[in-house]
């Protein structure tokens, strides 16, 4: 049998897993590592903390297993996108990591925008609006705030990618994550040489860039002793964790619609060809095969909308899951399944805390509207889960104007797993919604099935998708057709006419 190794650099883990040619995962292991808040609003964490979490779960995993090291045919790489690992010229990390939902860089992203000629000048370099968590604004706060450190780097790289160098020794990145830094021209797949020398980057700073399939290195004498991996192995270029997830879903040409309700939520489809982000509210993106792109939107309270409510208002059936051994999140849905579609007239906004796509407000609020003496909990539990589909109805109307005609649904995360949520989703989106092997593996997944194509165990990413095998699949029911076009046009004209109360709001000092 030959094996295929996943490593993804997580936010709050590094999830290693093996998988055989088949697509079957023989075991995966989890090792998590802490992140530090110095000051509000910043997000940092310790690169050796990573490496330790790579070396100790290809360890365990191992022995897990039982698969002989010798069997494994090449290493895919999966991380948290838009971080800023500094290394000086002995390769040695500068300082912390500075990570993608890291918040200090508004001034710096303001100037950036300017030097590029405003909004439209930037996207016409990138593609892509620089929202505060890309690499670039840090590179230029660190230039800023901490000259020091800015003198002694001499390269880059993002979290997988300073992996990669532990593992080969190479600095180098792929298509997917050097997207997410901000300064890559998206439509031809290269450094935007443009945007660097508005902004005074050097080139030299940046590491090599690849397409995700290509082999960018192999495992170190120093490595393989440490790990047990065999000398020589090849490491391909993977992908940024929010890319190369929906590659594990089958998500590489359009057509077909990925959702993923973790604890935030994503609506994305891969694209065949490459198009405009015409106002840049969604993230375009190269995906992880040539000639194809990737575009999403993330809603920031979808999974987490849902445990808020569990959190805030569940406390009855905790206590009864925990009675029976059962499950607080299915004791929830089986109350709201006895309410029919559309909440009887009430609807939920999730933007619990603000909201990214599509408005880009960390002002914006959650809200019920619609409440009557009629509502129970039953029909306020319903409301938050058709509330945070329709949010992800929102996103898929910008991505339906990019590239329409879309024939199914995948689905993943913590919130696929709920019977119930699916059903709401099929029937909002009118459309099957489908669940596929491996796609709860995240990140992880989807690398171990580039390095296959990387290394020829397929004869290319498209091939290897063909392993994904359908889980589950929901059909749409046309009954509820009306009541959710009605409640979704509701929905979404609700926001514009709160945007004014949510001002009013975020001005007191009401926290
Ligand atoms: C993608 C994004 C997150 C991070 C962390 O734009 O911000 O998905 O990659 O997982």
């Amino acid at each position: 049998m030959e094996y295929l190794l996943g490593i993804d650099i997580g936010t709050s883990g590094c999830k290693s897993i093996l998988i055989d040619s088949k697509g079957e995962a023989a075991g995966s292991a989890l090792k998590e590592y802490p992140l530090s808040t110095p000051r509000a609003g910043w997000a940092e964490q310790e690169p050796a903390d990573w490496w330790a979490a790579v070396t100790g779960g290809i360890a365990e995993l191992l022995k897990k297993t039982g698969v002989s090291a010798g069997d494994i045919r090449g290493v895919g790489l999966s991380g948290q996108m838009h971080g800023l690992v500094a290394l000086d010229k002995h390769d040695e990390v500068i300082r912390p990591a500075i990570l993608w939902n890291d918040q200090r860089t508004t001034e710096q992203c303001g100037l950036i925008l300017k030097k590029a000629g405003g909004l439209s000048g930037l996207l016409k370099l990138t593609n892509n609006q620089m929202l505060p968590g890309y690499t670039a604004g840090k590179l230029l706060w660190l230039r800023a705030n901490e000259p020091e450190n800015y003198e002694k780097m001499t390269h880059f790289l993002n979290p997988k990618d300073y992996i990669r160098m532990r593992l080969t020794g190479e600095t180098a990145t792929e298509v997917s994550d050097a997207s997410g830094t901000g300064l890559f021209d998206v439509e031809h797949r290269t450094w935007s040489v443009k945007l660097l020398s508005l902004l005074d980057i050097p080139l030299s700073l940046l590491p090599s860039c690849h397409e995700s399939a290509e082999i960018t290195g192999r495992i170190t004498r120093k490595t393989a002793e440490l790990t047990g991996l065999p000398e020589g192995l090849p490491v391909a270029g993977g992908g940024g964790d929010a890319v190369i997830q929906t590659t594990g879903m089958g998500l590489i040409r359009s057509g077909v619609l990925g959702t993923i309700i973790g604890t935030s939520g994503i609506a994305a489809m891969g694209l065949s060809g490459y198009h405009p982000n015409r106002e840049g509210l969604l993230q375009v993106f190269c995906n992880n095969t040539p000639s194809t792109w990737h575009v999403m939107g993330v809603t920031l309270n979808a999974g987490g909308a849902y445990r808020w409510f569990r959190d805030a208002f569940g406390e009855m059936e905790k206590k009864k899951a925990e009675e029976t051994g059962g499950d607080v999140y299915a004791l929830m849905d089986r109350a709201a399944e006895g309410v029919p579609p559309g909440s009887k007239g009430l609807i939920f906004l999730p933007y619990l805390t603000g909201e990214r796509c599509p408005y880009t407000d960390p002002a914006a609020r959650g809200a019920f509207i619609g409440l009557g003496l009629h509502h129970g909990k039953p029909e306020i539990t319903r409301s938050v889960l058709e509330g945070v589909v329709f949010s992800l109805r929102d996103v898929y109307a910008l991505i339906h104007g990019m590239d329409g005609s879309v024939t199914e649904i995948r689905t993943s995360g913590g919130g696929s797993l709920s019977p119930l949520w699916r059903q709401i989703q099929a029937d909002v989106f009118q459309s099957p919604v489908i669940t596929v092997s491996g796609s709860g593996e995240g990140g992880a997944y989807g690398a171990a099935l580039v390095a296959g194509a990387g290394v020829g165990v397929w004869s290319s990413v498209d091939d290897a998708i063909g392993v994904l095998k359908k889980e589950t699949e929901t059909i749409p029911n046309p009954d509820n057709k009306n009541i959710y076009e009605d409640m979704y046009n509701i929905y979404h004209s609700l926001y514009g006419a709160l945007k004014p109360v949510y001002r009013d709001l975020s001005a007191l000092d009401n926290s």
